[in-house]
């Protein structure tokens, strides 16, 4: 339909009235493209400079963002009637770690495919290209099957450990591939940077609320958390931090810079530099978890702490899983002057990392496609973000907080103190339905009222589910 100049507004202001009206439709979905400029320019019959005016003022709005070779999107929606979760407190003392319990009972149900998977943080496998990598891989057992399953001993299979180290740049990290050292995953990785920087009895301080993975690998140590509080979208608080460790001696520092899991905070570029230097002077580790880095929304991935290490102090950990095939349990480090500490630990403990996913990864990251999968990756995990967040305001009790991630694909939500999330846990599993209690997340089992629940995919199922628990929550706090 031609637009005509009318007491309706100027055209540009018609244009962009129009695709409002289509973004409150959800025609357009938070992280979806709008028509290009010329597509929309022919639609309505104006100029291509009318069209740039409207989408100039849709992004001045906040409610589209241009995307340089792409096109247009549409941005996700927070609420800010919508409070975030509350940061956490400084505790008193290191605390003892024991979560393995709860988590070994968690961790069944998680994966249980005949539920509802709202638990795992685990991304969405129809995303993934699985059949390309596994179309590499058995071609490679095929032409290169002795090579294939020879041990790859550390520091690990070369032409991967260079294409991660190219991947490196985009994060600003300046990353020699010898440097880098291949490992059974992140958690793996992560494991031996606590084992080379600490020994049982140690204190380390971490962000609350953290992965349990990690929480759990302290455990397996003997290790003291030191939970240091983290705020939601600007992560771990480093006047807290440095206070914290004036008082009590810690070995190492951890944190997961970009997406926290489960919190979705992303440490601000200038926030990590500062961090570096601060615990630099201390002469403190850092261990740099930076496994959802690639996952941002927006256009420009967040650097790494690595990027401002100086001393060789940063040790920067990451993996595959989330991004491309967390089964084939390929990770790294970047262990900076750790490096010949990590490769002797990673030989002793586990000899080598499986050869042939190595050498499928090296050559499908050499392929190309990587980088148009992961654009598809971040539009639709963004889309699906917004989509469980906008439920979770709707269906769940008064009083519940949400992040507000800018990357990544899980939700940490705060519900009334009312509720415990392990009852709702419970109850949700009877309903056929996974999600993970806050409880995990935390040594002084702090976040009883929280949950964390995982938005990589978005059903019809999915959305029921989010529904439903949204009346079993509201069932609890009815019922005091
Ligand atoms: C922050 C963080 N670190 C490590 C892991 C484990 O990664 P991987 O499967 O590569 O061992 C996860 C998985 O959820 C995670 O979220």
């Amino acid at each position: 339909m031609a637009l005509k100049e009318n007491k309706g507004g100027r055209l540009y202001e018609q244009v962009a009235g129009h695709i409002t009206r289509m973004i409150e439709a959800r025609t357009y979905r938070p992280g979806e493209r709008i028509p290009s400029v010329r597509e929309m320019s022919a639609q309505k019959r104006v100029s291509v400079t009318t069209v740039l005016q409207a989408y100039g003022l849709l992004e001045s709005q906040g409610l589209i963002e241009a995307r340089p070779q792409s096109g247009y999107y549409v941005r996700s929606r927070f609420s800010s009637a919508v409070p975030v979760p509350d940061t956490s407190s400084l505790q008193g003392d290191p605390t003892k770690v024991s979560i393995h319990e709860l988590t070994l009972m968690v961790m069944k149900d998680l994966f249980n495919p005949n539920l509802i998977p709202l638990g795992a943080a685990t991304p969405n496998s129809h995303l993934l290209p699985a059949d390309k990598l596994n179309r590499i891989l058995a071609a490679l057992a095929r032409k290169k099957s002795l090579e294939s399953i020879k041990y790859d001993i550390p520091p690990g299979y070369k032409p991967l450990r260079i294409q991660i180290a190219q991947k490196s740049l985009k994060a600003n990290a300046v990353i020699n591939p010898d440097e880098i050292i291949t490992t059974a995953g992140c958690i793996e990785a992560i494991d031996l940077c606590l084992r080379a920087v600490c020994k049982s009895g140690d204190t380390v301080a971490i962000e609350s609320p953290t992965y349990f993975g990690i929480l759990q690998s302290m455990e397996s140590m003997g290790l003291k958390a030191l939970e240091i509080p983290t705020h939601p979208s600007e992560g771990i608080h480093i006047d807290t931090l440095m206070f914290a460790v004036e008082q009590t001696p810690v070995k190492a520092c951890l944190v997961i810079s970009n997406y926290n899991n489960p919190l979705g905070s992303c440490i601000p570029d200038e926030k990590k530099k500062h961090l570096v230097s601060l615990l630099a002077g201390l002469d403190i580790p850092l261990i740099e978890v930076d496994i959802s880095g690639e996952l941002h929304f927006s256009d420009t991935r967040p650097s790494v702490c690595k990027a401002y290490d100086k001393k060789g102090l940063v040790l920067l950990c990451s993996s595959f899983s989330k991004t491309l095939c967390p089964g084939y349990r390929v990770g790294w480090v970047a262990a900076g002057r750790y490096q010949p500490k990590i490769e002797w630990l990673k030989f002793t403990s586990s000899l080598a990392t499986a050869t042939l996913p190595q050498m499928a990864l090296a050559e499908y990251l050499q392929s190309g496609g990587y980088e148009s999968h992961m654009r598809k990756v971040r539009r639709v995990y963004a889309c699906n973000i917004s989509n469980m967040y906008e439920a979770v305001i709707r269906h769940f009790p008064e009083g519940t907080r949400v992040s507000r991630p800018a990357g990544g694909f899980v939700l940490w939500i705060q519900m009334p103190e009312a509720i415990d999330s392990l009852i709702l846990y419970k109850l949700a599993l009877q309903a056929g339905i996974t999600l993970s209690p806050g409880y995990l997340f935390s040594a002084t089992r702090r976040y009883k009222n929280y949950i964390r629940l995982n938005a990589s995919r978005w059903t019809d199922e999915i959305q029921q589910g989010v529904i439903r628990l949204g009346k079993i929550a509201h069932t609890l706090v009815n019922a005091l």
